[in-house]
């Protein structure tokens, strides 16, 4: 039994975990939320520490002060630009950990089961089996992120059938948990949901993957309240339930963001459709510029929209982005930022980036609000963005991104591209804007580029 003193300290870090998520839906509030969750997070792994009878305390102690030091060098560590495949790692790591503690009380019950009772032992059960899916999905998400493997995605023959047999038979070994519980069957659910994780991530791939690992991450919540049933826990179930739900809107909202459907992204390959990857470069004759047309374009323009994109973070150019804005808007141009929400490759990825810069948050539009603007702009400059301006989601059906709202940059008067080379973004498709006789290139790192702008900018 745990004290009545224990669960109200549960209780409060359950309404912790609350308030952490709203703090972290405004950029003003996020630092204090995440600092809140945080707090919580210890003190609810602290508490058992003090009511119950441990054994093997030091050995507990040991995993933890490794698992903390594996968590703070890596978080330090990790580039903006990694950060899909380090929330990929923590949260199939969860969702295995839930599936070990599930297996374990699977093992204690031993002699006992019987009187448990269905309710619990169908909750062990789906932690055993979604929280094995939700590690090696994760895995290979990790994998394929940091192109440890090919991030395109991998069909074979039968693949449908094989992962349908797999499904089946992981409900008729859940079934087997409830009926006749014990590890002799809850260890091959356990093998059997890896395998199912390994097949449901294969044919996903290029830019569906963070999707995936959002859904992966509303498994691992689910697992966890499971547990936390499981357990008669109290902070596991309403902190599951908090990472389940917000999990599961995150995915749909970054798939209607896309234009797409989950059962399209994650079952598109199969049917042979999804295809997104690398795609080739074009060797069309384009326009391109140096830095100094480019700073004279910028320099006499009154409205001028900035359009960020994944190649920004790869740059590292958003201290310079910033610096050459504060330059156009003291002479007198009007600027914002227009924030597409799948930009880069994370939800607030450009949000997160340019408040790095401390680009004051009032700059920054959303693409409902910035679109209309369009149309009366001189100059929109293109930084390291492709998909999210590219028109073939509105003109090109059958296009990986058709349907996917993007920002209207082909109503502005003029349309400046940095990027390295003629490659295609992420979808691995042609962009027609490219091409438009509006549109000037400025080739090289967005980084060089900028500082050379910003230079002649100010030389003007
Ligand atoms: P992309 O379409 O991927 O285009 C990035 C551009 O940056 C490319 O044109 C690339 O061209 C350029 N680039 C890369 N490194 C650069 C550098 N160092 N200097 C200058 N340019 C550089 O990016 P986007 O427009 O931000 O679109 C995001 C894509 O990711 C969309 O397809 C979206 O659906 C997908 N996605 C996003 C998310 C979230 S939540 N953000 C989740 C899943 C998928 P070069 O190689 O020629 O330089």
């Amino acid at each position: 039994m745990i004290p009545t003193w224990a669960q109200l300290v549960y209780l409060g870090c359950a309404v912790a975990f609350i308030l952490a998520l709203k703090g972290l839906a405004g950029p003003r509030t996020a630092r204090a939320g995440n600092l809140i969750g945080a707090g919580a997070a210890v003190v609810a792994v602290a508490t058992p520490f003090f009511y119950l009878d441990l054994d093997h305390v030091p050995l507990i102690l040991a995993a933890v002060a490794i698992g903390s030091v594996i968590g703070v060098v890596g978080a330090r560590r990790v580039q903006m630009t990694q950060m899909p495949q380090m929330v990929a790692l923590f949260n199939g790591v969860g969702g295995g950990a839930a599936a070990l503690v599930a297996l374990v009380e699977l093992y204690e019950m031993g002699p006992h089961a019987e009187e448990v009772g269905w309710f619990t032992l169908a909750a062990t059960a789906f932690t055993i089996l979604v929280g094995s899916v939700s590690f090696s999905g994760s895995a290979v998400t990790f994998a394929k992120l940091q192109e440890l493997m090919t991030s395109r995605p991998v069909v074979f023959p039968g693949l449908p059938v094989v992962f349908g047999l797999a499904g089946i038979a992981g409900i008729a070994l859940g079934v087997l948990v409830v009926t006749d519980p014990g590890v002799s069957f809850g260890i091959p659910l356990a093998l059997l949901g890896l395998l199912v994780g390994v097949l449901l991530v294969l044919p996903v791939g290029g830019a569906d993957v963070p999707i995936v690992i959002s859904l992966l991450n509303a498994f691992t919540g689910l697992t966890v309240a499971a547990g936390g049933y499981v357990l008669g826990n109290v902070v596991l179930l309403v902190a599951g339930t908090l990472v389940g739900a917000s999990g599961t809107f995150l995915t749909l909202l970054m798939a209607r963001a896309m234009g797409r459907s989950v059962s399209n992204i994650l079952f598109g390959a199969l049917r042979g459709g999804s295809t997104l990857g690398a795609g080739e470069a074009s060797d069309r004759p384009v326009r391109s510029a140096g830095p100094e047309d480019v700073a004279i374009l910028l320099g006499y323009a009154e409205r001028v929209i900035i359009v960020p994109g994944y190649g920004l973070a790869v740059a590292q150019a958003q201290h310079t982005l910033r610096e050459l804005v504060d330059v156009l808007l003291t002479r007198g141009a009007r600027v914002d930022y227009a924030i597409h929400p799948v930009a880069g490759r994370m939800p607030g990825h450009m949000n997160v980036l340019l408040a790095e810069a401390q680009v004051p948050y009032d700059q920054l539009v959303e693409m409902d609000d910035i679109n209309g603007e369009f149309k009366h702009t001189d100059v929109v400059l293109v930084v390291g963005a492709n998909d999210v301006v590219n028109p073939a989601a509105k003109t090109t059906p059958g296009a990986p991104i058709y349907g996917m709202p993007i920002l209207d940059v082909d109503e502005a008067r003029q349309v400046v591209f940095l990027k390295r080379s003629m490659r295609p973004g992420f979808a691995g498709i042609e962009n027609e804007l490219l091409f438009d006789p509006r549109t000037t290139l400025l080739f090289g790192d967005a980084k060089d580029s900028l500082a050379k702008v910003l230079s002649a900018v100010k030389g003007l």
